[in-house]
């Protein structure tokens, strides 16, 4: 079986014989009214091509994904967000991936959840499918670092997308916001949580009960983005070279430290540093500590290993 196929169906995915069928059909999780995710591999048994995503290695150790479903602004559909799923979980198995860029396209990163998807649902055919939850398989089971790239719209579940990011890089000019309330409803993946994490109560309830976007230059401004770029090309490179940079050291540091850091969300101080304090303990017994610390010593670069 493929590898991208055994990786789904241990994931939880249902996927035909990649090797008969030249073609692999998800079909669980989604409602009979929404279109099927088809992915088809190359009869070479290459990468998996998708409809909605676009996923290619541009550095060493950086695996991209390019939401890419441009008539609908990357609006975050059922189908486009078990694509994202199933190419995050390939990344996070493959050992020549350390780290991974999520961005959309200069016009819009995504415009938020699929809103003609949504509009017929009912209460009781939510909540019974978990609606949304396969959202937060991003957050739960990536251990790589994620960094999303956004240039243009990022509203709704597209702002909550990016919020999910480890490192969040935007252009000066994207437009980000909740504007869920003028939908006759609210913030679904997140938003109302990590957003007023992000900029704090104040502002996050401002944003959310009127609907108003802000800028990428606010959002650097408040500590929701790490750094907003002049220009798309800019954000691209800066980006890829972050990940490069990341992509660089040990996978087993980088690992902890996005573990510990991301535990700072969930714990109060002192557990926290308790946690870290453990973390840190932990990676003396990594022989990249060793060879970090030698090399460091020795006056000459690093060789990690990764164990
Ligand atoms: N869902 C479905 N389709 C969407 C969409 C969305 N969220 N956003 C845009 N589209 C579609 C439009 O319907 C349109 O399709 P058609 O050409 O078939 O009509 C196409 O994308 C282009 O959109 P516009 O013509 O509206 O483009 P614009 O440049 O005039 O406006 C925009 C851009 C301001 C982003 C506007 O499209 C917009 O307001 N989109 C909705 C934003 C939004 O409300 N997002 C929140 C969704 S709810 C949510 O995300 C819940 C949650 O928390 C998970």
């Amino acid at each position: 079986m493929h590898p991208t196929a055994r990786l789904a169906v241990r994931s939880g995915l249902r996927f035909q014989s990649a090797a008969t069928a030249g073609i692999a059909r998800l079909s669980r999780f989604q409602p009979s009214t929404l279109p099927r995710v088809v992915v088809r591999y190359s009869s070479t048994g290459g990468s998996p091509q998708y409809e909605f995503i676009q996923v290619t290695e541009p550095r060493p150790g950086v695996g991209q994904i390019t939401l890419n479903r441009p008539k609908a602004l990357n609006a975050l559909s059922t189908p486009l967000i078990t694509e994202l799923n199933s190419a995050l979980s390939t990344f996070q198995s493959s050992p020549t991936t350390s780290v991974i860029l999520l961005t959309g396209s200069e016009k819009a990163f995504a415009a938020g959840a699929d809103i003609k998807e949504m509009a017929p649902l009912t209460f009781s055919h939510a909540y019974l499918t978990s609606f949304i939850e396969s959202w937060s398989n991003l957050t739960t089971s990536l251990k790589k670092p994620l960094i999303a790239a956004v240039s243009g719209h990022a509203l709704g579940g597209g702002c909550e997308l990016a919020l999910m990011a480890d490192i969040l890089y935007c252009t000066k000019t994207a437009n980000f916001g909740q504007p869920e309330i003028k939908l006759g409803t609210i913030p679904g993946a997140g938003g109302s949580q990590r957003l007023t994490r992000a900029v704090g109560k104040a502002k996050a309830m401002e944003l959310i009960l009127t609907g108003k976007s802000f800028s990428g230059e606010e959002a650097e401004r408040w500590g929701a983005a790490a750094r907003a770029f002049g220009t798309y090309e800019e954000l691209m490179e800066g980006s890829l070279k972050t990940a490069e940079v990341i992509a660089g050291y040990s996978k087993v540091a980088v690992q902890a430290a996005k573990e510990v850091v991301n535990k700072s969300q969930d714990l109060g101080l002192r557990d926290g540093v308790e946690f870290e304090r453990r973390v840190f303990h932990a990676l003396f017994g990594s022989e990249d500590q060793k060879i970090g610390m030698g090399a460091f010593a020795e006056k000459r670069k690093a060789e990690w290993k990764h164990q």
